[in-house]
């Protein structure tokens, strides 16, 4: 079972890339085989559709580790009520070759101001412009629920693992019937 963490947001100090990490965490817990997108890390350059475009690392990086999914797990801070630029930039990089058919959870970093709904909301539009099949629990993660260590709290905690426990179910659960 192959899962692609994407974790959304290039901020030095990014809360995303915290719970990124223990979904990752998680996951593998969880017999996965994770793999870890960082665009903070693994910096594409802006999609522009030039030729050549698709020789950068990156690109091809990211597009490697699309491609051997099975299911993604996309996580987004929320940014003036939407995802970051550059995680949809990322995703511009792919497209429904990539994601037609398979399941895609998610979860934001909000402010802790009620934030964090509208990128969830954002990032479920263009999942099902890319034809994945967005899985319907979600969460959203403040800053008053990440402990210093990089865990969550109780109440968050058990949220955040029923989202990634549904991303599991689903993907044995399509991978099993070989339907799709
Ligand atoms: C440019 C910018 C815009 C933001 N806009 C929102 C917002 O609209 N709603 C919200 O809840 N939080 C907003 N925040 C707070 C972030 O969601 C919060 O800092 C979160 O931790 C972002 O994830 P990150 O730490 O992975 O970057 C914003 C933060 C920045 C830097």
């Amino acid at each position: 079972m192959q899962i692609l963490v994407i974790s959304g947001s290039a901020r030095v100090e990014s809360n995303t890339r915290k719970v990124a990490n223990l979904g990752s965490k998680y996951l593998t817990e969880l017999g996965a085989d994770v793999t870890f997108f960082d665009v903070g890390h693994d910096i594409l350059p802006l999609y522009s559709g030039a030729e050549g475009e698709e020789l950068h690392p990156n690109v091809q990086k990211l597009r490697d580790y699309a491609s051997q999914a099975e299911a993604f797990f996309i996580l987004t801070p929320e940014y003036h009520s939407a995802m970051s630029g550059a995680l949809k930039n990322a995703l511009d990089f792919l497209g429904s070759s990539y994601f037609r058919q398979k399941p895609v959870s998610i979860a934001a970093a909000g402010g802790g101001g009620k934030g964090g709904i509208n990128a969830l909301n954002n990032v479920r539009t263009v999942i099902r412009g890319i034809l994945g099949l967005g899985l319907p629990q979600q969460v959203v993660i403040d800053p008053a629920d990440l402990t210093g260590n990089g865990q969550l709290i109780e109440a968050a905690d058990k949220r955040f693992r029923g989202v990634v426990e549904e991303l599991v179910t689903f993907t044995k659960a399509i991978s099993a019937s070989k339907v799709l």
